[in-house]
């Protein structure tokens, strides 16, 4: 049994070595993934951002919100009781970046939506002092001030689509008409909108319907965020598809 002499005494063959040993490990865990077709459980609900909420993710993304904010609440007893249920891999599957995050120098948002009134958001995002005296959140006010721009943001679909969002080629055409729609609830597209987002919140968000702001855009995306999933008897064997 003096086989192993020969590893001790012969450096790079004991490089080679553990190289073998460690690439058998390394092949079991990653082979599998490339042919299993998605390693995500879908889950009831989850659907693709409409327009409006795609630009005001993107402004979220602009302004580096990920800076201060995490949006997955880990499977730990203080997390579950201050945020809610736990994120499942579903909820962010459309999310191209992920906003994940690994500091939280603000609250978790992962199901900020519906915890606070759209208002509540008009004065935070303008002044967050406003509303949370120890807030050291920095204030947004231009976003109020300024027209969203979204002539482009059929692009900005058929790019998510490109990763992987499923997105049909009427939500892509329509993107424009969905975008103002979800800001109208008057309008002639509410009943084609709601078809092609199923549950999408249709309202003005940002208190001035005159205009469609990068406020409405942003509260847009925060009311949905870890709504899309109902939670109440919620049970993750029955609700697979
Ligand atoms: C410098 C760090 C920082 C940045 C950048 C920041 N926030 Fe915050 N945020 C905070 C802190 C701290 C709080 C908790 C105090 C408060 O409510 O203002 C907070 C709270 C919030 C809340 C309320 C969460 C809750 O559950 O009470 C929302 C919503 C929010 N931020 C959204 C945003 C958005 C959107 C952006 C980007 C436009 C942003 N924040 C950027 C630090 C930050």
């Amino acid at each position: 049994m003096n086989w192993h002499k020969i590893f001790e005494r012969h450096s790079m063959v004991l490089v080679a070595g553990i190289l073998v040993a460690v690439s058998i490990g390394g092949i079991i865990e990653i082979a599998p993934l490339f042919y299993l077709e998605s390693t995500i459980e879908e889950v009831e609900g989850v659907r693709p951002y409409t327009p409006l909420e795609l630009a005001g993710r993107n402004i979220y993304v602009r302004e580096g919100c990920y800076v201060c904010h995490s949006q997955m609440i880990r499977p730990l007893r203080d997390e579950v009781e201050r945020y809610g249920h736990y994120s499942l891999a579903a909820e962010s599957m459309y999310d191209h970046p992920f906003q994940w995050g690994s500091r939280r120098i603000g609250p978790d948002l992962a199901r900020v939506g519906g915890k606070y009134s759209d208002d509540w958001h008009q004065d935070h995002m303008t002044d967050p002092r406003a509303v949370v005296p120890e807030s050291i959140m920095p204030g947004y006010p231009f976003l109020g001030a300024r027209e969203v721009r979204y002539d482009d943001i059929a692009d900005h679909l058929f790019a998510n689509r490109m990763v992987g969002v499923p997105y049909s080629d009427e939500m892509i055409t329509a993107a424009m008409i969905d975008f103002r729609a979800q800001t109208n609830p008057d309008s002639d597209d509410y009943d084609a909108f709601l078809d092609r987002y199923p549950n999408a919140q249709v309202r003005d968000f940002d208190g001035d319907p005159e205009r469609i702001t990068e406020l409405d855009a942003l509260i847009a995306y925060l009311q949905v965020l870890g709504t899309m999933v109902d939670f109440d008897g919620y049970d993750v064997e029955e609700n697979r598809r």
